[in-house]
């Protein structure tokens, strides 16, 4: 199968036939790229998990293009949930519903819930308004790799298996949407993203019980919670300051590794580039909300360079927790 980069312009019929025919079409949101099938038709979702070489305990998120669709595909909206609906939608969030017979077990891998987002980004939404489908789309990417980001990253992972990506450009968020569910009048956070835990705590006014984190043999509430994630192909260190010197931290180990013959490069905010001399390095941006958007699209490049990427945990910003948990699991937990 050719696969083919279009413009929204350009691709917007194309997309709507190839969904309308159990087809998946690659398309930008403003976290990371989507690789999507009409929701509605298990076979074409069935492809899904097969073009990703996705577990099929893992379900995907359903995307709309406007609130009014969410009741079609769910039981209920309680008033707390109604309330994040207009406090956060459209935007880089997916609340996880009770759904209704509408959407089938395939897309929910058999649990009676169903992930909602509602895209913010121009592309997406005429993207989604123009099939007039609901669609379900995990992120663009194999299985177990980086999200793509930008189109050039989901071609690398999808050529050959789907025929069209829309290119939207780099995205702006650069991790995926925060995951949330409402339980007993509480909020529980089941993936960090840019909606951060005090974003939610202030604008909704609940408790917020972060589930991220999980503790050793609890069940994840988020099927994705317990894979491999994110990984480049090299090895990968994630470098935490704990009050000490950062710059000594990652030099050290850079030091380690050149006498070992390997070949390494660090990924680091703008500020320690500067300190940082004579050594092969990446800079991810001033602080963690930069350091998202740049590091999934970083750990691509760098792996293609190096054997092994030594990265900061970049501190500042609104995202140190949605960093902190990609970057962790694209180091497979190798954390100093
Ligand atoms: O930003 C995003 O969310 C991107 C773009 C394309 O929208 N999508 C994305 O999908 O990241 P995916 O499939 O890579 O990650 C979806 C996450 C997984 O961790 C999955 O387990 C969780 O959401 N999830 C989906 N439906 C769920 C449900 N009903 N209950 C709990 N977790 C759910
Ligand atoms: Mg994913």
């Amino acid at each position: 199968m050719e696969t083919k980069i279009k413009t929204i312009k350009n691709g917007l019929k194309d997309a709507k036939r190839i969904l309308y025919d159990g087809g998946l079409v690659a398309f930008p949101t403003e976290t990371v790229y989507g690789l999507g099938a009409n929701a509605l038709d298990d076979d074409a979702v069935k492809s899904i998990f097969i073009a990703k070489g996705r577990p099929q305990d893992n379900p995907l998120i359903v995307h709309l293009s406007s609130k009014k669709e969410i009741t079609k595909y769910v039981k209920s909206v309680n008033d707390l949930e109604k309330q994040i609906i207009n406090t956060f939608m459209p935007g880089p969030i997916t609340l996880v519903l009770e759904k209704n017979e509408s959407i089938s077990n395939v897309v929910t891998a058999g649990l009676n819930t169903v992930g909602i987002r509602i895209p913010e980004n121009k592309v997406a939404h005429k993207f989604l308004k123009k099939v007039k489908l609901p669609v379900a789309a995990p992120s663009a990417n194999t299985s177990k790799r980086p999200s793509p980001t930008n189109a050039l990253d989901v071609f690398e992972d999808m050529n050959g298996k789907i025929s069209l990506i829309i290119d939207g450009g780099s995205t702006d968020v650069g991790v995926e949407s925060t995951v949330i569910r409402v339980v007993d009048s509480k909020i529980l956070l089941l993936r960090p993203g840019k909606v951060n835990k005090q974003d939610l705590e202030e604008k909704i006014g609940c408790e917020v019980i972060d589930k991220t984190k999980l503790q050793k043999d609890e069940k994840p509430e988020s099927p994705g919670m317990k894979y491999t994630h994110y990984a480049p192909k090299c090895d990968m260190v994630l470098v935490i300051s704990n009050n000490g010197d950062i710059i000594k931290k990652l030099s050290n180990i850079y030091d380690d590794l050149i006498k070992k013959k390997r070949n390494p490069v660090i990924l680091c905010s703008n500020s320690s580039s500067k300190l940082l001399n004579d050594k092969n390095i990446i800079t991810l941006g001033n602080d963690s909300n930069e350091a998202c958007s740049n590091l999934f699209s970083t750990l691509r490049i760098a792996e293609k360079e190096y054997d092994y990427i030594i990265c900061e945990f970049v501190e500042g910003g609104t995202m140190e927790d949605a960093f902190y948990n990609r970057a962790s699991k694209s180091s497979g937990g190798n954390i100093l």
